[in-house]
Formats: C-alpha cells, structure tokens, sequence
C-alpha cells in the first residue's frame, strides 16, 4: 500500500494547539487501521510572516501542491495587524486556495445530539440538523480585479473590490452541490443577489440551466442571500445543500457554526477538480479562526480540526469507515459529558484541548476493541 502524503500546516493562535491532537489521531490511524501517512510539517500565516518575511513561502506552496491533503488550522492576530495587505497571514491562506485551485468549500453544519442544548436556538429549531454549505472558493469579490485603494486627493481615498463570476465558475461548483445532494437529501438551494446584482443574476440563471439540463431529479431552489442567512436562524431544517458565493458563503458558514453551538465544531474541506486519476487536491481546515485570546492556553476545541481530517479520511483517501469511527468516537465523548469550554453547559465535565484528544483516542481505542 503507498503512503498518502500530508502536509501539515498548523498557522497561529490555536492552531498549533488543535492540530497536535490531530496529529495524535493521524498516529492512531497509522498504528491500528492499516493505513500509512508521511506527514511533513510548514508555516502559513503570522508565524511564515516572522520566520520568511512571507505568510507562504515558495517552498511550502511547492509542497502543498504535491501533497495528498493539506491540513491547516488557523492563521492570523493581533501580532501581524500592521502589515501591509497583501502580506498579511490571510493571504497564506488566499494563495494555497488560489493556487491549489480550491474551489469547491465544503463546510457542513451537523448538530449532535449530545449538544442541542449548547445552541442558542431552541433545541426543537435545530435538533437533527444536518446541512451542507457549498462555498464557491476562488472567485468572486475574494479575488476579483480591479481592486485596491485609491488617492484620489484633498484626503478623499476610494477602496474597490469586484464580484466577478464566469460561467465555468458558476457550474463547476453547482455540479459539486448537486452530485453531493443526490448521496444526502436530494435538495439544492442556491443562493445569490440577483435583485441587485449582475454576477448574481448570471449565477442563478447558469444554476438554473445546469439543473435542466444534468441535474432534473435534484431540487433545487433559489434564494437571495439576505434571506438565507434569515431563513437559516427561523427554520435551518429547511435546507440540505446551500451553494453560494465566496463571500456570501463566508457569511452563511459562520451563521450555520453557530447553529451547532460552536464555531469550535465545525470542519471544512476545500477540493480541486478530479485530475485523470480521479485524485483532487485538498486542503482541509477548521471553519474556525485563530482565536488569539485563548491560545496557548489548552482550552481551545479540537473537535473542528479532528472532523477536518475525518473529512480527509473521506473525500481524499476514500476511508469512509474510519471517518464514521472517528464521528463516533467524537459523538460518544460528547455524550459521556466531556466540554470544552466553548460547549460548556451545566452538569457537564469542563475538559482542556488535550484530555479532550484523550478522551477522543481512548474512545477510538474502545471501538475498535
Ligand atoms: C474563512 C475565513 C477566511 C475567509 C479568512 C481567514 C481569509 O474567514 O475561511 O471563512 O474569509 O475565507
Ligand atoms: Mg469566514
């Protein structure tokens, strides 16, 4: 059997922290499921910043893009707020995406039952909830030229971005959204700004035609922005698939988090097109940011970046298996009581970001027998 390459690249704040237990999983799965990793280690963000003057260095995208998966956890804080624009932690982040061709963001939002009472929804709105947020990754506003910010004199700046989609772009990420329906609840809602803006009128009407003509036995439906981000908080149970925007897609991700209680919960996978091989390239990440006011101080969620490489486990290496156990194993300690602090509700044992990987390990242990 080969050896699947992973390159890890921990970034700022807590994510060093996190992606430790990640890495004591990876070791679990190399020991006691036959499946065989070499693991290298890089820096992206804040501390690429402090160590090259850059927040990705040449040699590190290099290794990104010969890797099977790419696991990251968080880049940026206040340390790095001063650098210029273009050379701030999150253009690391922009140009692994970028440059890997990332353009399908997959971030689901699952409620566990353990932990419907850590919503601030009430536990009937989201109890079962399982939805999947298709973000469109490399385009739109998050890329999109002319941008910068202007003099133009007498202390008067003017600052541009441009949304721009193309039809290619619009249907490479809605056909993600649509073959992923078919293997969950067979619904489609994409979302845009078509009352206001032209790249969404072109978004749903591209949506639209793809539909008719591939994708017929998917429902699909239409919805502005502004109203999924309102029907998202009244009714999530609505929806299965939501695919959108960069940008929208930044918003409506962070809301779906909070659905499940925590930002701290939720993992996402960035894929690439399938090359002659059917492989992709991956990147697989928390949702969540860096956190600077808790790190380094072993109270941080790993949970996030433990579903992340179970979403590895899946859509790169084809181990569906071993991303259920994992599932479970983080299912099982939920309902044993085991918190971190983020998910903290009363009656419930308040744990550190390591017994909480303790706890995840020995669960694994136990499954497996
Ligand atoms: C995310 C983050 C990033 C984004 C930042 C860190 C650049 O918010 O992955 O959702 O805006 O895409
Ligand atoms: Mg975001």
């Amino acid at each position: 059997m080969a050896a699947y390459s992973l390159l890890m690249l921990p970034g700022d704040g807590i994510g060093p922290e996190v992606m430790r237990q990640v890495r004591r999983v990876i070791d679990w799965m190399a020991r006691r499921r036959d499946l065989e990793f070499t693991v290298s280690e890089g820096l992206v963000g804040g501390c690429a910043i402090d160590a090259y003057g850059v927040p990705l260095s040449d040699e590190t995208m290099a290794q990104a893009l010969a890797a099977d998966a790419v696991l990251l956890g968080a880049v940026g804080g206040p340390k790095w707020d001063g650098v210029s624009f273009d050379k701030r932690p999150e253009a690391g982040l922009l140009r692994l995406r970028k440059e890997m061709e990332l353009f399908a963001n997959l971030r689901p939002a699952v409620v566990f039952d353990a932990l419907v009472d850590a919503s601030t929804l009430k536990p009937e709105v989201v109890r079962g909830l399982d939805i999947m947020i298709v973000r469109e990754l490399t385009g739109g506003v998050y890329f999109g030229e002319p941008r910068g910010i202007e003099d133009l004199g007498n202390g008067i700046r003017r600052g541009v971005n441009t949304q721009v989609y193309t039809t290619p772009e619009i249907q490479r990420v809605a056909r993600v959204a649509f073959e992923l329906a078919r293997k969950r609840g067979n619904k489609v809602c994409s979302c845009e700004k078509r009352n206001v803006m032209e790249s969404g009128l072109l978004w749903n009407q591209d949506v639209t035609a793809l539909h008719a003509a591939e994708y017929k036995d998917v429902e699909l439906s239409h919805m502005l922005a502004d109203a999924a981000a309102m029907q998202l908080v009244r009714n999530p149970k609505q929806f299965d698939v939501i695919v959108t925007d960069n940008l929208f897609g930044d918003i409506l991700s962070d809301e779906a988090a909070m659905l499940t209680g925590s930002i701290g919960m939720l993992p996402s996978a960035s894929l690439g097109a399938a090359d002659a091989n059917g492989r992709r390239k991956a990147l697989y990440e928390p949702v969540h940011g860096s956190a600077p006011d808790i790190a380094g101080r072993d109270v941080a969620n790993p949970i996030a970046s433990l579903l992340s490489f179970g979403m590895a486990l899946r859509y790169s290496f084809d181990r569906s298996e071993e991303a259920d156990l994992l599932d479970k194993a983080v299912q099982n300690v939920l309902k044993g009581g085991m918190r971190t602090a983020d998910i903290m509700s009363p009656g419930m044992a308040r744990c550190s970001t390591s017994v909480m990987g303790d706890s995840i390990l020995r669960e694994l242990d136990k499954l497996v027998g």
